[in-house]
């Protein structure tokens, strides 16, 4: 299965307790931290309680550098249910971080390659991402690289799976065509220090069970990640509850 680390919780609440006790640990002793935040609904919680740690003087967030993890191609954080959107709304506005301190696509940049380019520049400047924080589709996805990835790609634009259109409409108060994106690659997402895997709800039980016990193949991007040595598997009980195995 792999040596990574797997933490199977009660509820999302307890998980995002410990996840967030966990960076702390992590990030002791590195003074500007680089961490890449996904978007979606399962880490939302985290995001409440670093944001809580942070103004409560628990944690200090203000040296931390942010890398975008992926966006729809043809929004930015002007439009309402995009990725940057949700981000300033639950985790950069409310630490009060300042844009010098993001890099983050524009999707609706004319020049997306620039846009890669200037991510994985922005990343190769710090070194290395000391924290990345995914979650993971009902297809297997790791931010937009979708089934069929190619597990050393860069930053790039993808084409995104019927799946992850449909599921994705969720983000947004109306029907939207959501047709590519822009997203890191497995490649670069691999380079990190640590990867926090995140997962909540039965919804999820069936990939997290074929994304850790099932083949290692590129018909599950997150089982890609299987055998990077600093990747941690947080779910709760709902997701865990294809498991053939008991969590640490
Ligand atoms: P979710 O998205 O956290 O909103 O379920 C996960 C993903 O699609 O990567």
């Amino acid at each position: 299965m792999g040596s990574f680390k797997l933490s199977i919780d009660a509820t999302p609440e307890i998980m995002a307790m410990k996840v967030a006790d966990r960076f702390s640990q992590c990030l002791e002793g590195v003074k500007t931290p680089l961490v890449c935040p996904a978007s979606g609904t399962t880490p939302a919680p985290l995001y409440h309680e670093l944001v809580r740690r942070h103004q409560s003087g628990a944690m200090d967030l203000s040296a931390w550098y942010f890398v975008g993890l992926d966006e729809w191609v043809g929004m930015n954080g002007g439009d309402e249910g995009s990725c940057r959107w949700w981000l300033d709304k639950d985790l950069f506005l409310p630490l009060g971080i300042g844009e010098d301190r993001i890099c983050f696509f524009d999707g609706r940049s004319d020049d997306l390659a620039a846009q890669c380019a200037a991510t994985e520049r922005f990343i190769e400047q710090r070194g290395k991402m000391d924290v990345v924080i995914l979650g993971i589709g009902t297809n297997g996805h790791i931010a937009m690289n979708e089934p069929g990835t190619d597990v050393m790609a860069g930053s790039r634009v993808v084409s995104l799976h019927p799946t992850t259109q449909t599921v994705g409409q969720k983000y947004f108060t109306t029907q939207t065509v959501l047709e590519k994106g822009v997203s890191l690659g497995l490649g670069t997402i691999r380079e990190a220090r640590h990867i926090f895997l995140l997962a909540t709800g039965e919804h999820k039980a069936s990939i997290i069970q074929q994304a850790l016990e099932g083949p290692v193949n590129a018909d599950v991007p997150a089982s890609l990640l299987r055998d990077h040595p600093g990747l941690e598997v947080w779910i709760d009980e709902g997701a865990a509850g294809r498991l053939g195995r008991t969590g640490l």
